[in-house]
């Protein structure tokens, strides 16, 4: 398998094509943006331990029945995946009140809901990927109804599986973002699962380890990312 020229370039990741034309090569930055690119920033070896977090947390969701993109882990920051059109909805989970969820709605971070929410948005980076529901979905043709049927099922099966994988390494997973794509007529699961796309907190203490901590100056970004990757690595 052979490495070839660049197709993409985003905030946190560069897609290359391969000799493959079913497979793509996906190489982890260390840069970093919050509230849509507003704030910008570098955390040293975030790509390292980012790309070895999403492969461990792929090769257990494949190990436990879930579709997704993930074939191998290449190198310290390169992650080989198959090339697939992605759907322009990203799908969010919330188990516990924080960062949006408590903006829109004025509820205090933390606070326990009664069942969990799942939240659709719009990927478009121009428009700041704003939330939608499922008329929004289909009436502008963005997935069909068997498509968000598999997408919200996959979904709360990864919820109930990550959410006990991470209580097994004392972290509470608070919410967290999935994109879904499409692979030979399928929908599986794609891009990543990592600090930078889940809210993770201590257990007990409450501390965070995910990207809150660059949003909010909180320090100790990369520490915070390395102890979750020593975590799922254990
Ligand atoms: O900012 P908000 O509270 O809506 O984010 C909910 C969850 O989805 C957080 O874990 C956040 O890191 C993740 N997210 C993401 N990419 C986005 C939007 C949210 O990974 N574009």
């Amino acid at each position: 398998m052979e490495k070839r020229e660049k197709i993409y370039e985003g905030k946190a990741k560069i897609v290359y094509s391969t000799d493959d034309p079913d497979l793509i090569i996906q190489y982890f930055k260390d840069d970093t943006t919050a509230f849509n690119a507003a704030k910008r920033g570098t955390v040293i070896n975030k790509g390292i331990i980012n790309n070895k977090i999403s492969a461990k947390v792929f090769e257990f969701l494949s190990s436990e029945g879930i579709p997704t993109q993930y074939e191998q882990r290449l190198s310290d920051r390169e992650m080989l995946i198959k090339r697939v059109e992605i759907v322009p909805v990203e799908v969010i989970v919330r188990n516990k009140a924080a960062g949006s969820f408590c903006r829109i709605l004025g509820f205090e971070e933390g606070m326990e809901l009664a069942s969990h929410v799942l939240e659709f948005c719009y990927k478009r980076d121009d428009l700041n990927d704003p939330l939608i529901n499922e008329y929004h979905i289909r009436a502008l043709n963005l997935a069909s109804e068997e498509e968000v049927e598999t997408m919200k099922r996959y979904t709360i099966k990864i919820n109930e599986l990550m959410s006990t994988f991470l209580a097994n390494l004392n972290l509470e997973l608070i919410d967290f973002k999935l994109e879904f794509g499409r692979y030979k007529g399928e929908i599986i699961l794609a891009d990543e699962i990592s600090p930078d796309t889940c809210r993770l907190w201590e257990v007990g203490t409450g501390e965070k380890f995910d990207k809150d901590r660059f949003r909010h100056d909180m320090g100790d970004i990369e520490e915070a990312y390395q102890e979750v990757l020593s975590r799922v690595e254990k």
